[in-house]
């Protein structure tokens, strides 16, 4: 009988191998569990993935995060072959906008520019002018010029939060990411008073109470340069707790606690080693975006990754 570590040691060196056979690299997002972190080519944040995706020249992409990530590396590299271990992998928050809505909204606003956050679907992406990530939501609205409307979908939070950075007024959808706002301003003051010294990180799609009470505000990989560069000794938190796992490995001379320990995104750990091998045994699930869908949508991306 294997015990755990056993057989995660076993299945990495299986997926290694099945990988050189596929000429595939193996991208995740700060949030998977440990191991698929561990095996992972590339790991980061929505922006520094959907760049990671456009400039690679591997064959196949196993994206191991949720899927509107999977569908964003298809639409920049529509000639690789882009798996997701799992297809039950969502984002609640992505789920929250349908085409009808975006339509309907843009109906009423006749003239705005559509700026969607990346989690979204490609469909989505494809009926908006330009994209964002939490890395740059500030920076893009600020770009935008002023004279027409710009409608900001579907995180109302993170759409908060760069309007108020950029000063520029939004018309915002009412969509929300559940694990973030289950993070609360009273979660923060708790883990103060009980770490004085600690710094502050909050991600964007976390609410206005908690983003009032941060040292910092930033995208999962801005959070891991200020961990890096600060001299604080003890930081806590406020993003999904998977990500304290990479932040602790980077910089063992600190210590990192979650703002809230309920703060689990249940989609991005749905992805486990044992669904990456299988994925690259059977080149399941491919992610595949109609060439109408993907042409626009990678406009919307492209524009996005001009500005920044
Ligand atoms: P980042 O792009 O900051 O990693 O965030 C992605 C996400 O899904 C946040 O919940
Ligand atoms: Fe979506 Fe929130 Fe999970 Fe990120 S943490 S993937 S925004 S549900």
């Amino acid at each position: 009988m294997q015990n755990e570590s056993q057989t995660n040691s076993r299945l990495a060196e299986e997926i290694r191998d099945f990988k050189k056979k596929r000429k595939a690299i193996i991208l995740a997002h700060n949030y998977q569990i440990p191991e698929v972190q561990d095996i992972a080519d590339f790991l980061g944040d929505s922006l520094e993935l959907s760049q990671k995706a456009a400039q690679t020249d591997a064959k196949v992409i196993v994206f191991c995060g949720v899927r509107f990530m999977a569908e964003t590396a298809a639409v920049l590299s529509p000639q690789k072959r882009v798996l997701i271990p799992d297809v039950q992998a969502g984002c609640p928050l992505a789920d929250m906008l349908t085409v009808k809505d975006l339509r309907s909204l843009k109906e009423s606003h006749p003239g705005a520019t559509v700026l969607c956050y990346v989690n979204t679907s490609a469909v989505i992406k494809a009926e908006s002018d330009v994209c964002c990530t939490s890395a740059n939501a500030d920076r893009i609205v600020k770009a935008l010029k002023s004279k027409s409307e710009i409608i900001f979908v579907p995180d109302r939070h993170l759409a908060d939060y760069a309007s108020r950075r950029a000063d520029k007024d939004l018309i915002v959808w009412n969509g929300h990411c559940p694990v973030h706002i289950g993070i609360s301003g009273e979660d923060v003051l708790r883990q103060k008073r009980t770490h004085p010294a600690a710094k502050v990180i909050v991600h964007p799609e976390c609410t206005r109470e908690v983003i009032d009470l941060a040292d910092g505000v930033f995208s999962t990989s801005g959070m891991g340069k200020y961990a890096k560069e600060t001299e604080a000794k003890e930081i806590i938190v406020a993003t999904e707790n998977g990500f304290l796992y990479r932040l602790a490995k980077k910089n063992p001379d600190k210590k990192f606690y979650p703002a809230c320990e309920k703060a689990v995104c249940a989609d991005m750990k749905l992805i486990t080693l044992k669904k990456v091998l299988w994925a690259l045994k059977n080149m399941q699930f491919e992610v595949k975006i109609p060439p109408q869908i993907q042409k626009k949508a990678k406009q919307a991306l492209g524009r996005m990754l001009e500005i920044t």
